[in-house]
This record gives C-alpha cells, sequence and structure tokens, in this order.
C-alpha cells in the first residue's frame, strides 16, 4: 500500500460497532439521511447522506460545499459522538479535532463515482472513515483520474485513512455486497468520513 493509506480491519469489534449504530440512529432522528443531488444536472446521487459536527458537505445544483446547518431541516447537524471523535484522536495524527463527519448510506445497488476529498481547506489533515453494515469494493487509485486503480473490501467495524501523500488520491465505492453482515436491522450500509475543513 502506498504510504499514508491504512486499513485497519476490524478496529471496532461487534459491541462497539452496535453502539455506535445506537449514536448514529440518535443523530439521524434529528438530521436525516436526505438525497443530494450533482451540481448542475441535479441528477440524485444513489448514496443517501447526512452529517455530524459543525460543518457537513452537501451536494446541490449550485456545487458541493461544506454548511452548518442540513439543507432541508434547516437545523445545525447533530454533534459528532464520543466514540467516533476517539478514533480520529488515536488515528489521524493531526493536533486539530475534525469539523465534520459525512453519514453516508448504501442500500443495494448504491455507489459512489471515483472522486477527490478536495472540498477542505487543510490538506494537512487526513481523512478517516469508519465502515457499517455490509462490505464495500472500495476503489482507490492516484492524484490523476486517468490513473491506475484497484480494489480493497471494506467491512463492518473496518477504519480506513487516507492521509499523507494519499490524501488526494482517488476513490470511490464500486457496489456494496447485500446480506454480508448482521449489524444493519434493514441492511445496507454506513460509512462515516470525518475531516478537518478549514485551517486551524
Ligand atoms: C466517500 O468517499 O465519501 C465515502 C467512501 C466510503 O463510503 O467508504
Ligand atoms: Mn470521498
Amino acid at each position: 500500500m502506498t504510504s499514508g493509506l491504512k486499513h485497519l480491519p476490524g478496529y471496532f469489534d461487534r459491541a462497539a460497532q452496535e453502539e455506535l449504530v445506537a449514536l448514529l440512529r440518535e443523530a439521524l432522528a434529528k438530521a436525516p439521511l436526505y438525497t443530494p443531488v450533482m451540481p448542475k444536472s441535479g441528477r440524485p446521487l444513489t448514496v443517501r447522506m447526512s452529517n455530524l459536527g459543525s460543518l457537513g458537505w452537501v451536494s446541490d445544483r449550485g456545487g458541493y460545499r461544506y454548511q452548518p446547518t442540513h439543507p432541508e431541516t434547516g437545523q445545525p447537524w447533530p454533534a459528532i459522538p464520543g466514540p467516533v471523535m476517539a478514533v480520529w484522536r488515536k488515528v489521524a495524527q493531526y493536533p486539530h479535532e475534525p469539523e465534520a463527519c459525512l453519514v453516508n448510506y448504501y442500500r443495494e445497488g448504491a455507489k459512489l463515482g471515483l472522486h477527490r476529498d478536495e472540498d477542505e481547506e487543510d490538506f494537512a489533515a487526513p481523512v478517516v472513515s469508519v465502515s457499517l453494515g455490509d462490505t464495500a469494493i472500495f476503489r482507490i487509485g492516484g492524484l490523476e483520474r486517468q490513473g491506475k486503480t484497484e480494489t480493497l473490501k471494506l467491512s463492518s467495524g473496518d477504519v480506513l485513512v487516507l492521509g499523507g501523500p494519499s490524501r488526494l488520491r482517488y476513490h470511490g465505492i464500486d457496489r456494496v455486497l447485500s446480506g454480508t453482515s448482521t449489524l444493519l436491522k434493514d441492511g445496507g450500509r454506513l460509512n462515516l468520513t470525518l475531516r478537518r475543513v478549514t485551517k486551524p
């Protein structure tokens, strides 16, 4: 693996995963998952999203950006739960807190095209992600969209860090393998992506 890319399989055990899901259900009751649309075309994404933290990542006809409120409720995003902050402190090797935690929910058939996380002001901080529920086929490339790519399976409880020279690598989700986990009672996959947005 190229430097800065860290896959930590089984970082959270089953009990810890269940605790995370309970905390997320509480947060999502306040900041419901919604269906974002692509800039310009307005085409809906297949992934449903919400956010936690002081800033949330949104996509709409106007573009991609971070904002402090939920686009449908107008309310501030709920706080990032303690056990999620704890994983950042443990693995990020970055001295400031994350500001955004994007919550992605993939049902059967949902995917996420190849992209870079580049809407942040500070690329010195890594992107830290947590996978819960069904296993996903994660695709990772290089710094150019046309570059060679490879795939990695992300299973429930896994943590992935994209930092250092890997911070701006292209990545996406090819598909989610339905029925590979019993964690979420309605199936599918939740992914949490922690990011520092502003320069400290
Ligand atoms: C993302 O790149 O926004 C999410 C990746 C994932 O779902 O693992
Ligand atoms: Mn991403």
